[in-house]
């Protein structure tokens, strides 16, 4: 039995999912028998969190986004020497900025859309019109805009034309001062979990939503999307997207937990969209619902990453294992 600190809530776009997700761990670690202390993460989070060296054993990050799943509290967690489940604070930071993620990818030979960079300060002083002018000769329509390091499909619009385009992208600059607008990939959403230190990859999921965009609303709404475990698709195709998941969790230098996100197009090519290094552990959420493809309970689940609580840097494992 050990004592669990449960990290939750947090101050991004995705603190009420992450209370969803935090919650829900929280009652399988007791029903697992541990000892856990719930810790709803606000603004005094370095207090918090040295309030905690000497009571607990580990910390379990249930945070999402910014301030969470940045690198940010495992570099917090790191210096206090409290060790905490998934990935490190490099793959976490590097995992979060969808442009750095693509250079990731990219060298490491993992398909991704085509894209362009925008900065907002670009769109400030050139005028949104004329930047989206350049992207559409670039990229062509439909294409997608995203914030350089949200998440949770916060500030994500499609544009089917010029108009649908600025418009996206004067809404996007509210998120993040830099923008990703990539090609957009028609064609079906798939997701690869990853779990625990070997790790085990799970079965990939379909994710068929209402909307044609997988976004906030269908994300945590019931019935607004459907799933799809094991995927109705090729065994060839599900162990091509399968290697491409692994591949993307080590060339990132995640651990521990991480689900990738892929399009597949008519001609069954993937797409890396992002990696998630802390991603949703609701009862929505996809990874517990690929793990219970694979005969795994949400309680094994959640024990399975727990086994991955450690320090992550070098220097601090080593004054761990002292
Ligand atoms: N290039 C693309 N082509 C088609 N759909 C996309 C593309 N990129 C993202 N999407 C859709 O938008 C959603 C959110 O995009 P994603 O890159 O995963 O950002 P977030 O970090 O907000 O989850 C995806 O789940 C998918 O439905
Ligand atoms: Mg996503």
């Amino acid at each position: 039995m050990s004592r669990v600190a449960v990290l939750m809530g947090g101050t991004s776009g995705e603190r009420e999912v992450s209370l969803k997700s935090g919650a829900a761990v929280s009652e399988a670690l007791e029903a697992l028998g541990h000892d856990v202390l719930i810790v709803d993460v606000g603004e005094d989070v370095v207090g918090q969190m040295v309030a905690l060296q000497d009571k607990v054993d580990m910390a379990f990050i249930t945070l999402h986004g910014r301030l969470g799943e940045d690198g940010t509290i495992q570099g917090l967690l790191e210096l206090l020497a409290i060790p905490y489940i998934g990935s490190g604070v490099m793959a976490s930071s590097m995992a979060i900025d969808k442009a750095m993620s693509k250079l990731i990818f990219r060298a490491n030979a993992i398909p991704v859309a085509e894209d362009v960079m925008v900065k907002a300060r670009e769109i400030r002083t050139l005028g949104v019109a004329r930047v989206a002018e350049g992207i559409a000769r670039d990229l062509g329509f439909p294409s997608i805009v995203k914030p350089n390091c949200e998440g949770s499909t916060l500030g994500v619009m499609i544009a089917r034309n010029s108009q649908e385009l600025e418009t996206a992208l004067a809404g996007a600059i509210e998120y993040d001062d830099l923008l990703l607008v990539e090609r957009c990939i028609e064609g079906r959403e798939m997701t690869v979990g990853l779990l625990g230190d070997e790790p085990r990859v799970l079965p990939v999921l379909e994710v068929v939503s209402q909307k044609g965009i997988y976004d906030y609303e269908c994300k945590y709404n019931k019935g607004m999307t459907e799933y799809q475990v094991p995927a109705p698709i090729s065994e060839e195709l599900a162990r091509g997207m399968q290697r491409l998941a692994l591949r993307a969790h080590i060339a990132m230098g995640c651990e521990g937990l991480s689900r990738v996100d892929f399009m597949v197009d008519a001609r069954e090519n993937c797409y890396c969209l992002e990696i998630n290094t802390i991603p949703g552990m609701t009862e929505f959420s996809l990874i517990p619902k690929a793990a219970a493809a694979a005969g795994l309970s949400f309680n094994q689940v959640v024990e399975e990453i727990l086994a991955t609580a450690r320090l992550k840097i070098s220097g601090g494992k080593r004054c761990y294992e002292r």
